[in-house]
């Protein structure tokens, strides 16, 4: 009797051997796309046609076009929480389940959130440029100043499970109020540290800090604008490691240049890869990281293991546990 062919499932850049690991044990074909960045759509579609599912990353663009050429996979396993990139509607409408990796990347995302309001108060990141450009010469009482966060208020923008180990941080290290702006409430949030669910405007006056851990959406694209920045403190820092979607970085340098708001700290920029040259980098009162929420060992490693499961769940039982589109599983 002739045995079925293996799946093939192509993983779309080099990630760690775990994911690799698990699908081959588990008896799939894969191949690693091992390019030094991501393939161009045409090449991703070319080679996503030799496949049965895909375990993509973000800068994939999987829209409706590609789905128009591959509507013949089985699922989309997404090496990410947020999946952006992906026309999630349309990978329903041609019955493609897609997952992404929830969890696995809160604790090291909410350190780099931590990381930055607490460098951006201090000048941390401009101190060290000063340095390098000799400018330490004497101790200096009056300058260099910067904040304290103790007893501030933070405002988290979506309080989802960054949001929460963002807060629980703030709470704990420096005992600070925590509001919160989301679509539901979370009693989570609101048991863990008496977080207070408010309006975006109250959000936006009352916060010392607003630091957004929303998804990046129509409804959330550009919604830090000038209109929003103009209704925070003017002693106010804005924190994104979110998606750079959701501010607008022209606003944001026009608020900061004419201190509008105090500081800011960003680890996602629109666009990205930011420009060596934009005015944000020189700015004393901000810190900009290159995307790195995710990039821990820890979380990189259990994002390929919970990308790796969603394939073969799905394959095994019909299962996909962290599946964004669940209805095409019905
Ligand atoms: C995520 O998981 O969404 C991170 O931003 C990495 O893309």
């Amino acid at each position: 009797m002739n045995m079925p062919a293996p799946k093939k499932i192509l993983i779309t850049r080099i990630i760690p051997d775990v994911a690799y690991n698990m699908l081959s044990h588990a008896g799939f074909d894969v191949s690693v796309w091992e390019g030094d960045g991501p393939m161009i759509q045409s090449q991703l579609i070319e080679k996503a046609n030799g496949v049965n599912a895909l375990l993509s990353l973000g800068a994939d663009k999987l829209d409706k076009y590609f789905f128009s050429q591959c509507g013949h996979l089985d699922i989309i396993a997404q090496f990410a929480v947020g999946y952006d990139n992906i026309d999630v509607a349309e990978a329903t409408r041609v019955g493609i389940p897609v997952s992404n990796t929830p969890d696995v990347l809160s604790e090291a995302t909410a350190d780099v959130a931590f990381g930055l309001m607490i460098n951006v108060s201090r000048k941390m990141f401009h101190q060290h440029k000063s340095i390098l450009k000799g400018e330490w010469k004497q101790f200096e009482p009056l300058k260099n100043l910067g904040f304290e966060l103790r007893g501030k208020t933070l405002g988290v923008f979506g309080m989802g499970r960054i949001g929460v180990a963002m807060a629980k941080r703030c709470r704990g290290a420096y005992d600070m109020n925590i509001i919160y702006h989301n679509r539901s409430r979370n009693p989570e949030a609101e048991k863990l540290f008496g977080a207070k669910w408010v309006s975006f405007d109250e959000l936006l006056n009352q916060s010392d800090v607003l630091s957004v851990h929303s998804v990046w959406s129509a409804e959330t694209t550009g919604i830090f604008n000038r209109t929003a920045f103009a209704k925070m403190k003017p002693t106010s820092v804005f924190i994104n490691t979110s998606r750079g979607g959701v501010h607008n970085e022209l606003d944001l340098i026009e608020a900061l240049k004419n201190k509008t708001i105090w500081g800011s700290g960003l680890d996602v920029t629109n666009p990205e890869p930011m420009l060596p040259d934009n005015p944000l980098l020189s700015m004393p009162n901000v810190a900009i990281l290159p995307h790195i929420g995710s990039a821990t060992i820890e979380a990189r490693t259990g994002m390929a293991r919970v990308a790796a499961e969603n394939i073969v769940e799905f394959y095994k039982t019909g299962k996909v546990p962290t599946c964004v589109n669940a209805e095409v599983l019905k």
